[in-house]
C-alpha cells in the first residue's frame, strides 16, 4: 500500500532528480538518456503510474493529477532541451557549410585553336576583307577534277608532280586545294572570286618540310579585264596584312599546267638578303576556262595555291613541319 503522501515525496525527489539531470544535459546523448529515464515505457514516470493501484481509491484521482502534472513537466524539459539542440545542430552546420565568398573561383582550363587553325583563318580574313568567299570540296576527289580539268590529260608527266594516295583507278585524295576552283566555276558564272582552304595529301616522306598531310589555300579571281598586275595589287596587300610593311615582291617564272603565265612568288623582308617562296601562281590557262564553260575569250582570271603550314613556318620562324602535328602542348601554348 502506498499512502497520497508518500506519492507526493516520491513525486518531488523525482522532480529534484529532473532538475539535477536537466542541468548536465549537454549533448544528444543526455537528452536520449533523460527521454529513458523519465518519459521511457519503462521510464520512472511510467512506473509511478503503475502504482496507482496501491492507493486508497479515493485518493487515485488526485494521483493521477499529480502524476500528469509531473509527466507534463518532464515531457515540457525535454521539448525544450530537444529544440535547442536541434538549434545547435543547425547552428553548427550552417557554420561547417559556409561559403567564404573572397576564395579564388576553381578555373578549368580552356581550348584554344591550333596554330594552323589560327594562320587559315588570319589568311581568310584577309581575303574575305577583299571580297573573296570561302569555298571548300571535297579531300576525296575524282582524277577528273584533280587532274583532266586542270589540263592535266593522262600520260602527262605532270601528274607526277602531284602524285597521291588513290582510292581506286578514278578516285584519290586530293594533292592540292586546285580542284576546287573547277567545282566552284561549274556551278557559278563569272564573275568568281573565292579561295578555298583545305587539308591536302601526298605521297611524300616526312621530314622538316614535307608531310603526307598538310593544308593549302587556293585563290581564284575570274571576272573580264584581269591581268597580271591585278594578282600583284592583291598580293601586295596580302603580304602586308599578314607578314608586314616593307616586303619586296618578285615574281619568277614557272610551270603550272592550269595556268599561263606561271609564277612563283618570292618576297623579302625589309633589311632581309633572302628571298622568300611564298606560292605559286597565274593566269588561269584557257583549257581550264573552256574546261568548265566560261567564254575562254572574253574572261580571264588569275589563281594561286599556298601552303598554310609554309606560311605558319615564315610568320613565326618554325623550322620544322613536323612541330605542328606532335601535339606538344609547350608549342601550341604559344601561339
Ligand atoms: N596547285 C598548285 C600546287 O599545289 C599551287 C598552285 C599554283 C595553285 C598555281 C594555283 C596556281 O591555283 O595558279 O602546287
Amino acid at each position: 500500500m502506498m499512502t497520497l503522501d508518500e506519492l507526493r515525496t516520491t513525486i518531488e525527489a523525482l522532480e529534484g532528480d529532473l532538475q539535477q539531470r536537466l542541468a548536465t544535459i549537454n549533448d544528444d546523448a543526455s537528452i536520449d538518456a533523460f527521454r529513458v529515464e523519465f518519459l521511457g515505457r519503462k521510464g520512472r514516470v511510467s512506473q509511478l503510474f503503475k502504482r496507482i493501484g496501491q492507493l486508497d481509491p479515493s485518493d487515485r484521482g488526485k494521483a493521477g493529477q499529480l502524476l500528469n502534472g509531473l509527466k507534463q513537466t518532464a515531457s515540457a524539459a525535454f521539448a525544450e532541451k530537444e529544440a535547442e539542440a536541434q538549434g545547435a545542430r543547425l547552428a553548427k552546420q550552417l557554420d561547417d557549410e559556409q561559403v567564404d565568398m573572397s576564395l579564388p573561383g576553381v578555373h578549368s582550363k580552356l581550348g584554344y585553336l591550333h596554330p594552323l587553325t589560327l594562320v587559315q583563318r588570319e589568311i581568310e580574313s584577309i581575303f574575305m576583307r577583299m571580297g573573296f568567299s570561302v569555298a571548300t570540296g571535297p579531300e576525296m576527289e575524282t582524277e577528273y577534277y584533280n587532274f583532266d580539268a586542270l589540263n592535266i590529260p593522262v600520260e602527262h608527266p605532270a601528274r607526277a608532280d602531284w602524285d597521291t594516295f588513290y582510292i581506286d583507278e578514278k578516285t584519290l585524295l586530293r594533292p592540292h586545294t586546285s580542284p576546287v576552283q573547277i567545282r566552284v566555276m561549274e556551278q557559278t558564272e563569272p564573275p568568281v572570286r573565292i579561295i578555298c582552304p583545305g587539308r591536302c595529301y601526298r605521297r611524300d616522306t616526312q621530314d622538316a618540310t614535307h608531310s603526307p598531310v598538310f593544308h593549302q589555300i587556293e585563290l581564284l579571281w575570274v571576272e573580264e579585264g584581269l591581268s597580271l598586275a591585278n594578282l600583284k595589287h592583291v598580293l601586295e596587300v596580302f603580304t602586308e596584312e599578314f607578314f608586314g610593311e616593307g616586303y619586296e615582291m618578285l615574281f619568277s617564272g614557272d610551270y603550272f599546267p592550269f595556268t599561263e603565265p606561271s609564277v612563283q612568288v618570292h618576297i623579302k623582308a625589309p633589311g632581309a638578303s633572302d628571298w622568300l617562296e611564298i606560292m605559286g601562281a597565274g593566269m588561269v590557262d584557257p583549257a581550264v576556262l573552256s574546261a568548265v564553260g566560261y567564254d575562254a575569250e572574253r574572261y580571264t582570271g588569275f589563281a594561286f595555291g599556298l601552303g598554310i603550314e609554309r606560311m605558319a613556318m615564315l610568320k613565326y620562324g618554325i623550322d620544322d613541319i613536323r612541330v605542328f602535328l606532335t601535339n606538344d602542348l609547350r608549342f601550341i601554348r604559344q601561339f
